[in-house]
C-alpha cells in the first residue's frame, strides 16, 4: 500500500479518514519516480501539512510501501487490516472467514493489535460468495495476459474514453481483477486506484509494485471506502456478476464525484448463437475450478479451430469478408490462444450473469441516481453496451 491511498480512503460505514498503523513497511527501489502529485491537505508520510512537502519527496514517495498494518478510522475507531500491502475494507461475513482462513499468519503475528476488527455488518449474498471464490480463483490463475490489454481496455471505453483522455486522470476502477485494465490505464497516463472483492487483488497488488500510480484495495461494490474525489469511476465487465446491479449502482453512486462521469462496460441481451454457452453454464459454474480450467483450454482450442482459423481465412478474401464478419468470437481472432482461454473461462464460471437491454440499463442507472445517460453498442463483439453517466 502507498501512502498516497490514504488521501482517497474512507471508512464506508461513516465516511470518517484513517489514521494508519504500521506494523512492516519496505522499500522498493526498482519503483519508478511518481509524477511528484502531492495529496490534498496532509502528507502521511512525513505526517506534515503537503503544502510543506517538496515535489521530489512526493516523487519518491511510492516506494515506501506499506506491507502489513492497520487502518483505524478517526473517530469511530473501526479498524480493517492492511494485509500483505493491500487495505482489506470487506463486510464482516468476508472480512472474518478472509482474515481466520486465507490469512491466518497475518493473524498470528497481529490479531493481538486489534480491538474492533471490521464493522460491515450488511448481509452478504451466497452468490455473492461464490463469486468471490470464482474470480478469486481465475484472476490468480490467468496472470500472463497483461501486455496485449491496452487494445481491449480502449473497445470497453471507446467512443467516452480514447487512448488521450487518461492522460493525467485519477481513476477509481471497482471490480479490478488481475489489475489489467489498471495497468494498461495507468500506461496510458493515468492514477488508478483498483478495488475487488475477491482475491483476484493479490495479482493487481504484484503488479502495482512496478507502477508508482497503481494501488490496489479489497472491497465490495456495495459499500465502496472511497472519498469522491476521482475524474472518472469505471467499472469493466463486473456489473453483469454482481447479485444485485442495483445495489451495486447505488454504492458507486456515492464515489463518483458530482459533475464527474461513470464508464461501464456491461453485456447485453445475447445473440441466438450464445444460449447453449448460457444452458452449459448451469453445469460448469458447478464444476471444480481446475476441471473447467482443462474445459476452457478444449473450447479454446475448438474455437479456435473452427471459428477463428476460418475467421482468418475468409477475412483474408474478397469474396467472403463480409461473411468473415458474422462469425461469432471472431475478437479473439486478434489476440493470443490464452486469452480466449479465459475468455471461456470467464463467461462459464461467473455464479451470477445478468445480460442487460438497453432499456433495462437505462432505468437502473435513472434509479441510481444518474442522469445525462449516453448507452453506446460496444462494436465487433458480442451484444454489450458502454455507458457514460453523471451523478444526479
Ligand atoms: C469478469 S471479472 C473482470 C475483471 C476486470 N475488470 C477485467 O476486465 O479484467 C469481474 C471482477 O469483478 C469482481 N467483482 C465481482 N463482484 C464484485 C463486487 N461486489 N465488488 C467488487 N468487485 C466485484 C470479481 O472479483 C472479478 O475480479
Amino acid at each position: 500500500m502507498k501512502y498516497r491511498l490514504l488521501d482517497f480512503l474512507v471508512e464506508p460505514n461513516t465516511g470518517e479518514g484513517f489514521d494508519l498503523h504500521v506494523f512492516e513497511e519496505k522499500i522498493i527501489d526498482s519503483m519508478p519516480l511518481s509524477e511528484g502529485k502531492k495529496c490534498s491537505s496532509h502528507c502521511f508520510r512525513l505526517n506534515k501539512d503537503s503544502d510543506g512537502i517538496d515535489s521530489a519527496e512526493c516523487q519518491k514517495c511510492p516506494r515506501h510501501e506499506v506491507i502489513q498494518g492497520k487502518l483505524v478510522s478517526k473517530v469511530s475507531r473501526i479498524e480493517y487490516p492492511v494485509i500483505n500491502g493491500i487495505p482489506r475494507i470487506l463486510p464482516s461475513d468476508l472480512l472474518q472467514p478472509l482474515v481466520q482462513n486465507v490469512h491466518n499468519d497475518y493473524v498470528r503475528r497481529f490479531g493481538k493489535q486489534f480491538a474492533k476488527l471490521g464493522h460491515l455488518n450488511y448481509e452478504v449474498e451466497n452468490e455473492k460468495k461464490k463469486t468471490v471464490e470464482a474470480f478469486g480463483y481465475q484472476w490468480r490463475t490467468f496472470v500472463d495476459n497483461y501486455d496485449y490489454f491496452k487494445d481491449i481496455m480502449l473497445s470497453f471505453t471507446r467512443p467516452f474514453m480514447d487512448e488521450a483522455d487518461y492522460a493525467g486522470k485519477l481513476l477509481l476502477e471497482v471490480g479490478c481483477g488481475s489489475g489489467r485494465p489498471g495497468v494498461a490505464s495507468c500506461k496510458m497516463g493515468a492514477e488508478v486506484v483498483g478495488m475487488d472483492i475477491s482475491e483476484a487483488v493479490e495479482s493487481a497488488y504484484t503488479q502495482s509494485l512496478k507502477l508508482p500510480g497503481f494501488h490496489v484495495v479489497q472491497a465490495d461494490a456495495y459499500a465502496p471506502p472511497f472519498r469522491p474525489v476521482f475524474d472518472v469511476v469505471y467499472s469493466v465487465g463486473v456489473l453483469q456478476h454482481i447479485p444485485s446491479p442495483e445495489k451495486a449502482l447505488l454504492g458507486i453512486s456515492k464515489v463518483v464525484a458530482p459533475t464527474k462521469p461513470l464508464l461501464l462496460w456491461i453485456y447485453g441481451k445475447r445473440e441466438l448463437w450464445y444460449q447453449p454457452i448460457e444452458w452449459s453454464r448451469t453445469l460448469t459454474r458447478k464444476m471444480p475450478l481446475n476441471a473447467l480450467r482443462i474445459v476452457s483450454i478444449v473450447l479454446a482450442a475448438l474455437s479456435e479451430l473452427f471459428l477463428l482459423i476460418p475467421y482468418r481465412l475468409m477475412k483474408a478474401s474478397s469474396l467472403l469478408s463480409g461473411v468473415a464478419e458474422k462469425i461469432p468470437g471472431r475478437i479473439y481472432a486478434k489476440y493470443p490462444f490464452r486469452e480466449n482461454v479465459v475468455g471461456w473461462f470467464d463467461r462459464l464460471v461467473a455464479p451470477v450473469t445478468y445480460y442487460f437491454s438497453e432499456a433495462d440499463i437505462r432505468a437502473l442507472l435513472e434509479k441510481t441516481g444518474f442522469k445525462d445517460l449516453k448507452v453506446h453498442a460496444r462494436k465487433d463483439a458480442s451484444a454489450s453496451w458502454v455507458i457514460w453517466a453523471t451523478r444526479k
